[in-house]
């Protein structure tokens, strides 16, 4: 019904952004299709969240409208919060809490996150996940895939893989839902992390936390910055640490975030690196993170016809009549392209596209789990530029891929 109300046709359009225009310009397609997603609840809204990152596929304004989602979600009200976390803790004589705040700190499409004092005095963040939530993304997917389903019989849309994008979505959004996992990958990364002193991941409180709440410690003076802010060495600084970080997490760790956007990646005065938000952590298996590895490497060397046989090994299917020779010429050409540029020079999506395009065009099937790591970084990619278009994301990678590909 929503969709009906805010006219399909429009929030279609917008998608596509070729430039439509609405009769009235306040009310444009793309405030509309926000509106829209808004609306239509939850999923929609983390599913716009997650397509705001695919600029391989949609227009840049489209992209743009979509990334504001993210902070557009009302609160809850404060008794339903207030129940929420009354319900958690049923089964225990009394909350863990002495003081609690009620007015949100944020208030995601999933949870809303509080700040609350303990019986012994440690400030905390308090996540609290909106109830009935779950059942109603569940019924959503459950419609979702039905719907794909009949557009895979619907002519003219065969080719759309609509089931697998939905099932993609909805793995990478159904697992938002489980709070007590995403202790357990807050936990994991910080674990993995703390060899970077400048890095800074708050220390999930199991023994307090309750079904449906995370208690984590808090982290006090987050706020955002703009790069106008910094000089151009600390902006320099800041971004060679989160690309430490997010290398070691690639190719060391091999659990990523995959979320790293603006809201739970925060930049401090002091120069450290805030990550929050464990809700969207990725293990990579192991062949995955050294060919991925390997591929990157060769390419900050310029290795383009390594990098087409990296390619190749990780490929899940290659026919036996496939055109090898075309395809590794493409993928030499598309490293030399992508050699020695800096991140300004450089565009994630466009290069993956045509990756993509290469692989499809000799008919090697891709394998799946190199999209993480794809998602991760594209995810990222806006922040770097922001900070500084100059650095040698490449170069800075070497080290920890040598070291990587030593073990
Ligand atoms: N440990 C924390 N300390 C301080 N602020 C926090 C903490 N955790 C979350 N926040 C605040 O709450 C916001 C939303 O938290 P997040 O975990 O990203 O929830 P969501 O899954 O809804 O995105 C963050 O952007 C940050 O402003
Ligand atoms: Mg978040």
């Amino acid at each position: 019904m929503t969709a009906i109300r805010h006219g399909c046709a429009g929030g279609l359009a917008a998608l596509r952004g070729a430039g439509t225009r609405f009769p009235d310009p306040e009310n444009n397609g793309r405030g509309r299709l926000a509106r829209m997603l808004v609306d239509l609840g939850p999923t929609f809204v983390k599913g716009g969240q997650l397509l705001s990152t695919r600029r391989d596929l949609l227009a840049p304004e489209v992209c743009d409208t979509l990334a504001q989602l993210y902070d557009r979600v009302p609160a809850m009200r404060h008794e339903e919060a207030e129940g929420a976390v009354r319900r958690a803790y049923r089964t225990a004589n009394a909350l863990p809490f002495a003081e609690f705040d009620w007015t949100p700190v944020a208030s995601g499409s999933i949870a809303c996150v509080y700040r609350a004092r303990l019986h012994d005095g440690r400030q905390v963040a308090v996540k609290v996940r909106r109830p009935g939530i779950s059942e109603r993304m569940r019924a959503d997917f459950a419609l979702l895939a039905a719907g794909a389903r009949m557009m895979e019989w619907m002519p003219g849309m065969r080719k759309v893989p609509a089931r697998r994008m939905v099932t993609q979505l909805g793995f990478a959004v159904l697992r938002q839902l489980d709070l007590a996992a995403e202790a357990t990958a807050l936990a994991a990364l910080r674990g993995n992390l703390t060899g970077l002193r400048y890095f800074r991941i708050p220390e999930p409180l199991r023994e307090v936390s309750g079904d449906g709440v995370l208690v984590m410690e808090y982290v006090p003076g987050l706020g955002r910055f703009g790069p106008g802010e910094m000089t151009r060495e600390e902006r320099r600084e800041l971004i060679r640490r989160v690309l430490h970080g997010v290398y070691q997490m690639l190719f060391l760790d091999g659990l990523v975030h995959c979320d790293m956007h603006p809201g739970n990646l925060y930049l401090t005065r002091s120069a450290e690196v805030v990550l929050l938000d464990a809700g969207f952590v990725v293990p990579l298996e192991s062949h995955v993170k050294r060919l991925f590895a390997e591929f990157f490497l060769n390419m900050s060397m310029g290795r383009g016809k390594e990098c087409a046989e990296v390619v190749l090994r990780s490929s899940e299917h290659v026919p036996p009549g496939a055109d090898l020779d075309s395809f590794r010429a493409g993928i030499r050409d598309l490293v030399a392209s992508a050699h020695r540029r800096t991140a300004g020079q450089f565009r994630l999506a466009p290069f993956a596209t045509k990756l993509f395009d290469l692989q499809r065009r000799s008919g090697i099937a891709a394998a799946p789990e190199f999209v993480f790591p794809l998602v991760s970084l594209l995810v990222l990619e806006g922040m770097i530029n922001e900070l500084d278009v100059d650095v040698d994301f490449q170069a800075e990678a070497i080290p920890t891929l040598l070291t990587a590909l030593r073990r």
